[in-house]
């Protein structure tokens, strides 16, 4: 069965110093605590090995945010996917909403990032979601349903099935405005009928699909309750150790 995952996505926050020591006090937290999840911290590139040489895997797993669409070369300032992997990283965060508005990154670009994570045995965590327009027109579904055959879609099966999908209303996120338990079951549903019509119930059935969007300790216990919702992706709160273990507590 699926796994409940409670992944850190910490963005482009803490000095190399301050994101050792957010990671060695979680690291100290989760020491001797019983966990009903997995538990991931997605950093910045630059503190990856550190970070993941300083935590202890098999209670932390480490993700990148991002990763380049091509394998190697002449591509000044980029880190490629194989660089990821040689941190000690097990997963990538790709297709992030700011990535996507910010850095340009379509569809495609997306396509090629996944393929590359999938080839250097990273997980991706691919992130999907409308914006607040898209809701509002009731297009969210057709809007979410597109982004994943985009970039998903060709994979066979056995592929798709080695992904993490997060869930995150653009206008949820860093917004203090979290969709209802019912919108986040509402589409995580809607997400997985979609993956059993193209890959099967039973690729569906595993896949795990967090939700992201200003998810914290207040909110996270009724979200997670939800039959088809697998965890979070977490910004804000996964900066402070105290609020990240309390989402880590609603499983
Ligand atoms: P937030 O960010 O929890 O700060 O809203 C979530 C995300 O962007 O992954």
């Amino acid at each position: 069965m699926r796994k409940n995952i409670v992944a850190g996505n910490w963005k482009m926050n803490k000095t190399l110093q301050e994101g050792m020591a957010l990671a060695a006090e979680l690291n100290e937290v989760l020491k001797g605590a019983a966990v009903n999840c997995d538990v991931v911290i997605g950093t910045p590139f630059i503190h990856l090995a550190s970070v993941a040489a300083a935590v202890d895997a098999t209670k932390i797993g480490v993700a990148a945010q991002n990763c380049a669409d091509k394998e190697s070369g002449a591509y000044t300032g980029e880190i490629s996917a194989a660089m990821v992997k040689s941190t000690g990283a097990a997963y990538v965060i790709l297709g992030h909403s700011e990535r996507r508005a910010y850095y340009g990154e379509t569809a495609a670009i997306l396509k090629t990032k996944v393929e590359l994570a999938l080839k250097n045995e990273l997980t991706p965590i691919f992130c999907i979601g409308e914006v607040l327009a898209e809701r509002e027109a009731e297009k969210h579904f057709e809007v979410v349903k597109e982004q994943i055959e985009a970039s998903l879609f060709d994979l066979s099966a056995e592929d798709f099935g080695k992904i993490v999908l997060a869930y995150e209303p653009v206008w949820a996120i860093g917004t203090g405005k979290t969709a209802s338990s019912a919108q986040a079951q509402e589409m995580h549903a809607f997400i997985r009928q979609t993956l059993v019509a193209k890959f099967g119930k039973e690729v569906a059935d595993n896949t795990s699909i967090l939700y992201g969007g200003s998810c914290n300790p207040a909110n996270a216990k009724e979200l997670f309750a939800n039959p088809d919702v697998d965890g979070g992706l977490i910004g804000g709160a996964s900066l402070k150790v105290a609020d990240f273990k309390a989402i880590i507590d609603a499983f």
